[in-house]
């Protein structure tokens, strides 16, 4: 298994676009690859294949029903807010130990590349107590981190960076996805931004003809070789 929390600087950056690009290029070129989102708000049932579940399950050649929803994305809910707020007008709560437990037995079950969308951006709070960095924090996997091009994004990125860092999680690689209204090419962000994080790798997608650059991410994400997660 190869597993990887896909996390980003904010939300509508293009976690699941990034992540479906990949799956979509890994699976293209013969690699087993898989993705899960375990926390989704603002889930409609009446149109599961737009939802980020539903685009995942279609990057993985996989239908789109009740079943297969559920069973990549079993905490889902109805506001489009920020986790513990969805949750709350639904006098539910999100477990982080029960989220743990879900994404170790999806992962240890996945034959390669593993994805594990996360949620909003990288400190979105999951509850009173817990954000997203203490999730990927404790399954001690590699993080993606989502950003995207525009005015701006190199302070958020480094800042995110920064987060993650503190709490060890190994930021293996960093993902432009090109913005709407980007003032610069991508390279050029890319250019400037790796002379603040040298020893991550900094990919560029952009919005069209892409096609060559998921292949390349996602090789060098099927080379990685992270340690197993911890019991
Ligand atoms: N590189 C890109 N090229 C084309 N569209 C993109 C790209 N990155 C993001 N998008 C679009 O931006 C929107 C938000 O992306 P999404 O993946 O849903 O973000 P997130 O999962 O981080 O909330 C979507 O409509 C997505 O298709
Ligand atoms: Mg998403």
């Amino acid at each position: 298994m190869k597993p990887y929390f896909v996390t980003a600087t904010g939300t509508d950056i293009g976690k699941t676009y990034i992540t479906a690009g990949i799956i979509r290029a890994a699976r293209k070129a013969g690699q087993d690859a898989m993705g899960i989102k375990p926390i989704m708000s603002g889930y409609n049932d009446y149109n599961p294949e737009a939802s980020d579940a539903g685009q995942l399950l279609t990057a993985m050649g996989k239908p789109v029903n009740e079943q297969t929803i559920a069973a990549i994305s079993p905490w889902r809910f109805a506001a489009p807010l920020a986790p513990d707020m969805a949750a709350i007008r639904e006098n539910r709560s999100v477990s982080l130990r029960s989220i743990l437990t879900f994404c170790r037995i999806a992962a240890e079950a996945a034959p390669g590349l593993m994805l594990i969308e996360g949620v909003g951006g990288a400190m979105v709070p999951l509850d009173s107590f817990y954000t997203v960095r203490d999730w990927i924090s404790a399954l001690e996997i590699p993080a993606i981190l989502v950003a995207g091009t525009y005015l701006g994004t190199i302070s958020h990125t480094l800042t995110a960076v920064e987060a993650l860092q503190a709490r060890q999680v190994n930021v293996s690689a960093i993902v432009l996805s090109e913005s709407l209204n980007s003032p610069v090419p991508p390279d050029e962000t890319a250019y400037a931004m790796a002379k603040f994080v040298p020893r991550i790798p900094i990919f560029t997608i952009p919005r069209h003809d892409n096609e060559t650059a998921f292949k390349r991410l996602a090789w060098a994400l099927g080379q990685y070789e992270p340690e197993a997660m911890r019991a």
